[in-house]
């Protein structure tokens, strides 16, 4: 039996409206599957534009087998490369942040131009040509502050994810901020643990004392349906669009990314332990008005999810390890002149969602070791709660099936 006839008998058996087969949370195959047809094709949040203002600040990125450099060339323009040397490929950029006029390979010193092409390679020769050893290219696109890379050789249309961004954050202005704060942790579970972790709010009451002071466990704010027929979140929005701030429930017709902007729980206006803003300045000058605007809160699989207040904005950057491991980053942004110790407090702008994500990692942890059991089977989603879970897997089920291709659908059918 093929992998792709394994994959399809799965899917086949996934029953709507209950967990996954166990392999898909622990299977290796599986692992370099989801890799294949969606971390090497999808477009993927790398990071902010304001974390390479400077023409030559760099990041990287590792994505499965790929390592990425993400680059602001000497014309502002921001590029992505494969992180390989076109002489012997070794890594050039060793470090995950860094500065650099040229990136310089460790090994032999071969030497490339901000925009990829190859300036020097010492004694090569008088015939050797350099124009062919550029840097291979990585389709990169930056919007509203958010830097996208994507690994596939012809990726998908990015114009739908710019028209939200630029849409919802535009106000927020991101481009400007600064990164206060970022942590990495690491989650011993599989990416879609994580993300069926974050679609629900079932978990929040017994789970997240502090986040539950500012954050509604209202399905209608987590989930993708009931928004519009919520009082309090209808008036919400009309609110903020009269300020003229994008608020409705926006979801890809294919479920993959969604933006809306949920009023926080008795008019807090940050993720603080009394609701106050943590930061003294608006995120942005231009920003209309003074009343806070609750949280606009963004996702697009397979990589972020966002929260974005009037006084800071909080992302959170999903990357897979390991069938069973999966890499969370979260940046606090503030305003690009907030001062520390100034205008914010640190601790106190950085606390409920340290603690948050250290609970949801114990969560998602002992979901990934329950699930080792052979006594594990899928079991039901609450369809009052849990209907943003349902959405994820529906949405991993039937885009894997897709891409699959035509043969594994038909089999599918036949079954
Ligand atoms: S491998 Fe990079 S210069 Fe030789
Ligand atoms: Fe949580």
């Amino acid at each position: 039996m093929t992998l792709e006839s394994t994959i399809s008998a799965l899917l086949a058996r996934q029953k709507p409206g209950f967990s996954l087969d166990q392999a898909f949370y622990r299977d290796d195959d599986i692992y370099r599957l989801d890799l294949e047809e969606f971390w090497y094709r999808d477009w993927l949040f790398a990071g902010h534009d304001c974390e390479i203002a400077q023409p030559g600040s760099f990041f990287t990125v590792q994505v499965g087998d790929y390592s990425v450099i993400v680059v602001r060339g000497r014309d502002g323009v921001i590029r992505a490369f494969h992180n390989v040397c076109r002489h012997r490929g070794s890594r050039i950029c060793l470090t995950e942040k860094g500065r650099a006029s040229r990136l310089v390979c460790p090994y032999h010193q071969w030497t490339f131009d901000l925009d990829g092409q190859l300036l020097f390679a010492r004694q090569m020769g008088e015939e050797f040509d350099p124009a062919p050893y550029g840097l291979k290219p990585v389709a990169c696109e930056a919007a509203a502050g958010y830097i996208w890379i994507s690994l596939a050789s012809a990726p998908a249309d990015f114009a739908p994810q710019r028209r939200r961004l630029e849409t919802y954050f535009g106000a927020h202005n991101l481009k400007d901020a600064k990164v206060a704060f970022e942590s990495t942790i690491i989650e011993n579970g599989n990416w879609k643990l994580v993300w069926e972790n974050n679609r629900e709010c079932y978990h929040c009451a017994a789970n997240h004392p502090d986040l539950c002071k500012t954050y509604p466990e209202a399905p209608s704010v987590t989930g993708v349906d009931g928004a519009e027929r919520d009082p309090e979140i209808a008036a919400h929005w009309a609110a903020c669009e009269d300020r003229g701030l994008a608020s409705r429930f926006d979801m890809e017709s294919d479920g993959q990314s969604r933006a809306v902007r949920v009023p926080l729980l008795r008019g807090a206006e940050s993720y603080t332990m009394t609701g106050r803003r943590a930061v003294g300045r608006k995120l942005s000058d231009g920003f209309p008005g003074e009343e806070g605007i609750g949280a606009l809160l963004l996702f697009h699989y397979p990589t972020t999810w966002n929260h974005v207040l009037i006084d800071h904005a909080i992302s959170f950057r999903v990357l897979p390890i390991s069938a069973t491991q999966t890499q969370v980053t979260t940046k606090w942004l503030v305003h690009k002149d907030a001062v520390e110790g100034v205008d914010y407090d640190l601790e106190k702008l950085t606390e409920v969602w340290i603690h948050t994500n250290d609970e949801d990692r114990r969560i998602v942890e002992d979901n990934a070791r329950g699930i080792a059991s052979p006594a594990y089977q899928p079991g039901p989603y609450s369809e009052i709660h849990e209907g943003g879970v349902m959405q994820f897997v529906e949405w991993y089920c039937e885009t894997l099936k897709r891409r699959l291709g035509p043969e594994s659908q038909a089999r599918i059918a036949a079954e």
